[in-house]
């Protein structure tokens, strides 16, 4: 009887201990918020039209086939798993998202969406903002069945979060149709003011839900795409008015997470400029080793601008060399060049300190 319970016991403790070893090896939690430049696959279980799970979406990926990433290979999240040492995080809808491949992290984004909840309504069936923020708390509970309640709010509050939302606000909302709702209700100004307090309110429920490093990208080049191009575009400049919206809403958002800071009396949230990332590459593509950054590599029409990337796009033969891989998005090598600042870049990249910085502050506060 005795020996029946002392052999229970050590059972406990050999599984009490292969459970803080498993605990203990996996990276650093990693969550993702946004839309179709950090979507790895949740749109592919939805009945929308944005998706990138035909060919030859993935076709640089280690598989060579598409996963639903808007890449030719690897988008931005892959790439900041990549520098933190994890693999890379499940689309939250992947049933492989199970068991203890959710202590990796998990990711949210759904291409898409914006800001605001009327962003996007031509795509129908995508997780707006405040669903992806549900399904954080259901993966929280789905979590605490795991390791406990404790150990979750620990694995919360240590982890790293990307949000890139706020391009589609402009793109697929204000400026979807000459005179949309949006246009006539606000002029530009305001609506940029508009959208950055309704993008205030979804990072203090981030924050409420206990996230505590969470790297926010402000808006990309939205005027400098090739899909911007082929549409607007004369002589290759870029379209005037996006890059209007742009100038105005990633300076007020920086502001905005400054602001932030300063009332949950920490550095939370840390703004990423991949504007500024990708104005080095379109302004002197050469230097990064692009031929172009203005025609994209999959695509058709002027720039290959015009439509969507499908199986009977134009196709170029080296993705290296281009810096938009379809008219919206950026090539795998666009996206290390952007995940580089992220990493090591000066504050004119990511303000007020940069992730390795994060990283190193992090570890040392653990012990
Ligand atoms: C967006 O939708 C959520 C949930 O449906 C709602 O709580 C929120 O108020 C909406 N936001 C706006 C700005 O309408
Ligand atoms: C960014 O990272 C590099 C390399 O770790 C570091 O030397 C630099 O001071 C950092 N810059 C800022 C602004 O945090």
């Amino acid at each position: 009887m005795a020996t029946l319970k002392l052999q229970a016991m050590f059972l406990f403790l050999a599984l009490l201990m292969l459970k803080n070893v498993a605990l203990q090896a996996h990276a650093r939690t990693f969550f993702v918020f946004g839309d179709s430049l950090v979507d790895n696959g949740n749109n592919n279980y939805l009945a929308t039209t944005a998706r990138a799970d035909n060919r030859p979406y993935g076709i640089d990926y280690p598989t060579r086939r598409p996963t639903g990433r808007f890449s030719n290979g690897l988008n931005i999240p892959d790439l900041i798993s990549e520098a933190i040492g994890a693999e890379s995080t499940l689309p939250y809808l992947s049933p492989m998202l199970t068991g203890q491949k959710l202590l990796v992290g998990a990711n949210f984004a759904s291409a898409g969406v914006g800001v605001l909840n009327d962003t996007g309504a031509q795509f129908a069936n995508i997780i707006r903002m405040p669903m992806q923020m549900a399904n954080l708390e259901q993966y929280k509970r789905r979590v605490s069945d795991i390791i406990g309640p404790q150990e979750t709010e620990k694995l919360i509050s240590q982890s790293l979060t990307l949000v890139t939302l706020g391009g589609n606000d402009f793109v697929n909302n204000y400026y979807l149709v000459p005179f949309s709702a949006r246009s006539r209700q606000f002029a530009l100004p305001n609506y940029v003011v508009y959208v950055i307090s309704e993008y205030r309110k979804i990072l203090m429920r981030l924050y409420e839900l206990g996230l505590r490093r969470v790297l926010v990208t402000g808006t990309g080049p939205i005027g400098c795409v090739p899909a911007e191009l082929a549409q607007h575009s004369r002589n290759g400049e870029c379209s005037a008015e996006l890059q209007r919206a742009a100038g105005l809403f990633n300076p007020q958002l920086q502001e905005m997470l400054d602001d932030l800071n300063r009332e949950v009396r920490s550095t939370t949230f840390i703004g990423v400029n991949i504007r500024q990332s990708s104005i080095d590459f379109i302004s002197d593509p050469g230097r990064y080793g692009f031929v172009t950054a203005k025609i994209a590599c999959c695509g058709q029409g002027p720039y290959n601008g015009i439509g969507l990337c499908t199986p009977l796009s134009n196709l170029c033969p080296n993705r290296e060399i281009y810096a938009f891989w379809d008219p919206f998005h950026p090539s795998e090598k666009a996206n290390r060049l952007i995940v580089q600042n992220i990493l090591v870049g000066t504050t004119d990249y990511i303000s007020p300190m940069n992730l390795s910085t994060i990283m190193t502050l992090d570890a040392s506060e653990k012990v």
